[in-house]
């Protein structure tokens, strides 16, 4: 059996409507598509906690950048379509990009969210997060759901939807899902399947450089040196670092001997290719 999929708008609210009428509650899983195993999680949990769970899968333009990967984004329908099924999906929204801008992506109502994206992968990726937030909302306006789950792969990414949802009361709530990990412990991610089989053997010492971090902080080492020695780590390996930084979980800057949670946070590339993951730990206080 393949996966229900809707297209068009009117056949969206249709079936919405119909469940919702039911009583049913809807759980959503917005998607860029190439699904893996850190995507199938997130519906698992939708699932728990929902009697019905729609994925969208769009490639959003308005987020990528000029000299991104937006063209060669890697597009895989069936296969997406195949794993959304096995995972329990009910739904799958795939709109075009007309049904998504109607007015064409340039001339869009456009989301800005002040603060939080101004550091981190918001100034490494100016407008990045704009674009996430444009259309995140038009997927809340379309799909209504009653929870929506996503990844803490995407730290600053849930930190911008978190501060979307509040400040426009959407009456949706998040469900934060745990990092899903390759073996060797990189994060799953759509961008991994660019790496060389010699960056792929290089990618894990991401993972690895996130653990030596926290377990410097955690023994009182100044953020600084935890920082530049993570900076050199990953420099030595390789990598291009765009950042390598702890902070608090707002991502503003802790104060040495300070207590509290923490997040370390790496955005480098491998070749043409830009990772990014997380680890959260807490440092007594
Ligand atoms: P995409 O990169 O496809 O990711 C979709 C969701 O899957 C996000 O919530 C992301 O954090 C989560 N995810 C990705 N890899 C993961 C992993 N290894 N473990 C756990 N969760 C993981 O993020 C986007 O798409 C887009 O920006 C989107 C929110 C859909 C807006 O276009």
């Amino acid at each position: 059996m393949s996966l229900d999929t809707i297209s068009e708008l009117p056949a969206l609210r249709a079936r919405i409507g119909e469940w919702k009428r039911a009583g049913l509650r809807i759980g959503f899983v917005p998607t860029m598509g190439n699904l893996h195993a850190g995507h199938h999680s997130l519906v698992k949990i939708a699932r728990e906690r929902a009697d019905r769970v729609v994925a969208s899968v769009f490639v959003n333009p308005t987020q990528f950048g000029p000299n991104e990967d937006f063209a060669r984004y890697p597009r895989t329908p069936e296969a997406d379509a195949e794993g959304l099924r096995e995972a329990g999906c009910d739904l799958l929204w795939l709109p075009s990009v007309e049904t998504m801008y109607p007015y064409g992506a340039a001339n869009a109502v456009h989301m800005r969210v002040p603060g939080i994206t101004d550091v981190l992968d918001g100034a490494h990726r100016p407008g990045h997060f704009d674009g996430v937030a444009t259309v995140v909302s038009r997927l809340f306006n379309q799909v209504q759901p009653d929870v929506a789950a996503f990844g803490r792969k995407d730290y600053q990414q849930l930190a911008v939807i978190r501060y979307l949802v509040r400040d426009l009361a959407f009456p949706i709530e998040l469900l934060p899902a745990p990092i899903v990990r390759e073996d060797d412990g990189l994060a799953m991610s759509s961008r991994n399947q660019y790496l060389s089989p010699q960056e792929r053997a290089t990618a894990p010492v991401i993972h690895r450089t996130l653990l030596a971090m926290q377990e410097a902080a955690a023994a009182g080492t100044a953020r600084a040196a935890v920082e530049t020695d993570a900076g050199a780590a990953l420099t030595e390996a390789g990598l291009v670092v765009d950042y390598a930084v702890v902070r608090r979980p707002d991502l503003t800057e802790p104060l040495d001997g300070e207590g509290g949670d923490r997040v370390a946070l790496i955005a480098a590339r491998l070749g043409k290719t830009r990772l990014i993951d997380n680890l959260e730990f807490s440092i007594p206080r």
